[in-house]
Order: structure tokens, then C-alpha cells, then sequence
């Protein structure tokens, strides 16, 4: 079956933080909004249908999770990522974000330092600085056109820290981790008895010529250590959902986990986001591939336009992810100069390159799963900006 992501979705009055959100974040409620981590692809049909069929008895009762929706996960990773789990391993959280500050409670104590590798997804730094545990910064080296870790200063911060957030792969700058950097990681972290968080969320978006690797599979010496973050949501775009999972193979790291979040009591989640999960990872692998594609294509597409048309914006080519991080800093305008022009003058929602910490200064990311039409219209509105801008000179 071929999917098609050219289809345009109207999704305002949807309550969708990405349309129904604009006037409040940006300040216009007609910016093109190409920030927050969602697709405006359809999720695919045979999760809608699902989630249908189970919507239409007509009780919402209490619900479990059944064994086939553990097997639709081990199955998963280990078809797609070579690593095979046991189902007491996994846990339930409602979302990747909240589970990074339930490890980060469950794991450390008030004023532990914990590590984070900026340029990064911004919930990082408030899952360490609002628990009121210490931020440290290693700070990613940009070389080139591609971003690295900076292992020296890692081995001194890990000597007195006692965890890592990693971003694997890494958002907002794309990189899809390679075993060596992350067996090189996996090594620090065993020397100095370094907890690791390790956020795969982004796992399955690994872009063609990639590949992912989970650290728990690379590295398994350090799987005592290891709290691994999984879900379906960024991938087959279910995220108002709220379901993904913790894994962590150790069984006192696991019982140290659990019995925070047993006073939660948060286990059962929502009836719909186990459905639609189990359903995207038994079935979702052909929609996968081909949304994947588009992405890529998508991306090639943006290469090619800046390339011609708007030569000053450098982009930093991902590895994975459907985010784009883009180099505005040869216009040398000050950071919230950046973010007012691109919304005052282009009419564009992204997010800007600050608010992922030190190393996004003159950076604004920008987020490509969406139809090619409306990628088109983003960056024809940039294109205009910046040539008025410049009076059509230079740009
Ligand atoms: C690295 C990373 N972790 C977590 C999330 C969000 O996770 P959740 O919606 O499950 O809380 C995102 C969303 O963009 C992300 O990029």
C-alpha cells in the first residue's frame, strides 16, 4: 500500500498545541508553525481503525496491559534494533518527559550533578534544575557540519556526577550515535559508576544510511546502569496518546524505579494509547519505511532550496529525526532579533536555537514532517524575509 503525505489535514480547532497554540507561543495566530515534534502527517490508518474498534464498545472501564502488548514491544526491538528484551523489564510511563523526571527523582538525591549534552532537547535541563538537582553542561563540539561528543570533558565531570541524560539519537542536531562513540560513552560511564538515561524516543527515525543503536545493546557491561526510554509516539505521531515505556533490565535499579512511581499510581495509563501503541509496533513497519522516505526526501528538498536560493542559512544534515537544525548566525542578527524577524517578518513558527542551552546561539530548528507543500510555503516566506531584508542583495 502506498501512503500518501502530500494530503493536506486541517488541524486548527483540533486543541493541537502546534496550530491551536500560536497567538499565545508566537504571538500571531497565523505563523506557519514548524516547531513543536509532531507530524502533520495522518497517523496511519490501521491505528486509527484500532483505536476505533476499541472505542466502539461501549465501556471505558479499568483496563491492563495484556501480554500481546508487551510482545508487540519485544518484538519491535528486536526486529528493528537487535535487542532483546524481557517483558518485566518494561514499565509504563505517560510520556518520555515525565518518566525523565521520575528517573531523575527516583535515581539521584537533591543537589546530585547530572549531565547534559547541549545543544539538547530543552526538558532535560528542567527535569535536573526543577527537582533541584545540579546541570552540568558537556557541551556537544561542532566540527564542521557535524556534531561530536566532547569525551575529555565528560571523563572529568563524570568523576564526581552521578548521571547522564543522553539524547540518543540526538535532538535538535540529528545525530544517530554510532557504536563507537557510544561504546567509547559506555566506557566513562563504567569508570565512574555514571547512571545513564538514555531517550530513544527518536529511535525509529533513524533516516536511510543510518542506523540506530540502542546504548543498553551496545554497551551491555553498563546495563545495571542503564534506563532506557522508548515509545511509539514520535514515530506514528501519536503523542496527545501519552504512552511510552521505561526499560530497564537491572532488577535492583528496576525495584529502585518502581517503587517511586508505585505511589504515582500512574501504571495503568490511558486505554487508547496501549491500543494504538501495540498496534503501531505490530503493524506499522511499511508506513514506517515509506513516512521515513518523505522525511529524507523532505530534507533533501530544504538542502536543495538553501543551497539555490537562500545560500547564508547553513543546515546541519540529520542523521535522524524530522527536525532540521538550521545556522542562521552568518546574518549576525542578536538571538531575539532572529526569533521576532522569522515570526514578524517570515511568519514562521520554529523554535529557536537558545532555548536547546549553550551551542544554539544563532541556530533555530525546524520541524520537516509535514507535506511538501507546506515545507515549500515555510521556506519561500524565510526566503522573502531575509531578501527583503537584505534588499535582495547577499542573501
Ligand atoms: C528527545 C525527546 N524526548 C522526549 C520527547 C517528548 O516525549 P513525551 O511526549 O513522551 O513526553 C521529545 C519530543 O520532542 C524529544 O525530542
Amino acid at each position: 500500500m502506498e501512503y500518501n503525505f502530500d494530503k493536506l489535514i486541517e488541524r486548527a480547532n483540533t486543541a493541537s498545541v502546534k496550530y491551536d497554540l500560536r497567538k499565545q507561543i508566537f504571538g500571531h495566530p497565523d505563523v506557519l508553525p514548524m516547531w513543536v515534534a509532531d507530524m502533520d502527517f495522518e497517523t496511519p490508518e490501521f491505528i486509527r481503525q484500532a483505536v476505533i474498534d476499541r472505542a466502539q464498545h461501549p465501556i471505558y472501564g479499568y483496563t491492563f496491559r495484556p501480554e500481546s502488548y508487551y510482545e508487540s514491544i519485544i518484538n519491535w526491538l528486536q526486529k528493528r534494533h537487535n535487542w532483546k528484551v524481557e517483558k518485566d523489564w518494561i514499565l509504563f510511563s505517560p510520556g518520555v518527559v515525565p518518566a525523565l523526571n521520575f528517573a531523575v527523582l527516583a535515581l539521584t538525591n537533591p543537589g546530585d550533578e547530572i549531565i547534559v549534552q547541549p545543544p539538547v532537547y530543552f526538558p532535560f535541563f528542567s527535569a535536573v534544575q526543577e527537582n533541584n538537582r545540579q546541570l552540568i553542561y558537556n557541551q556537544l563540539i561542532r566540527e564542521g557540519d557535524q556534531y561530536q561528543i566532547n569525551f575529555e570533558q565528560l571523563e572529568k565531570q563524570a568523576q564526581t556526577a552521578r548521571m547522564l541524560i543522553l539524547c540518543n539519537p540526538h535532538n535538535p542536531v540529528g545525530r544517530s550515535w554510532t557504536r563507537q562513540e557510544l561504546t567509547e560513552l559506555g566506557k566513562i560511564c563504567l569508570k565512574h559508576n555514571l547512571l545513564v538515561i538514555s531517550d530513544e524516543i527518536h529511535a525509529d527515525l533513524v533516516l536511510p544510511g543510518h542506523k540506530h543503536q540502542v546504548f543498553a545493546e551496545v554497551f551491555p557491561e553498563l546495563s545495571a546502569n542503564i534506563i532506557t526510554m522508548h515509545a511509539a509516539s514520535k514515530t506514528f505521531n501519536l503523542a496527545g496518546l501519552a504512552s511510552s515505556s521505561v526499560i530497564i533490565s537491572d532488577s535492583a535499579l528496576r525495584e529502585q524505579y518502581k517503587s517511586f512511581i508505585s505511589r504515582l499510581h500512574i501504571e495503568m495509563g490511558n486505554l487508547f494509547g496501549m491500543v494504538a501503541t501495540q498496534t503501531a509496533l505490530e503493524k506499522g513497519e511499511q508506513w514506517l519505511g515509506q513516512v521515513l522516505d518523505y522525511i529524507f526526501d523532505n530534507i533533501v528538498y530544504v538542502t536543495d532550496f538553501l543551497a539555490d536560493q537562500l545560500p547564508k542559512v547553513k543546515l546541519i544534515k540529520p542523521e535522524a529525526t524530522y527536525m532540521i537544525w538550521l545556522d542562521f548566525s552568518a546574518f549576525q542578527l542578536p538571538d531575539d532579533e532572529l526569533k521576532s524577524f522569522l515570526i514578524n517578518e517570515a511568519k514562521l513558527g520554529l523554535n529557536s536555537g537558545i532555548d536547546f542551552g549553550p551551542g544554539g546561539e544563532g541556530f533555530m530548528r525546524i520541524n520537516v514532517a509535514c507535506p511538501r507543500s507546506l515545507l515549500q510555503q515555510g521556506l519561500e516566506r524565510m526566503r522573502d524575509a531575509f531578501t527583503q531584508l537584505s534588499h535582495g542583495n547577499d542573501v
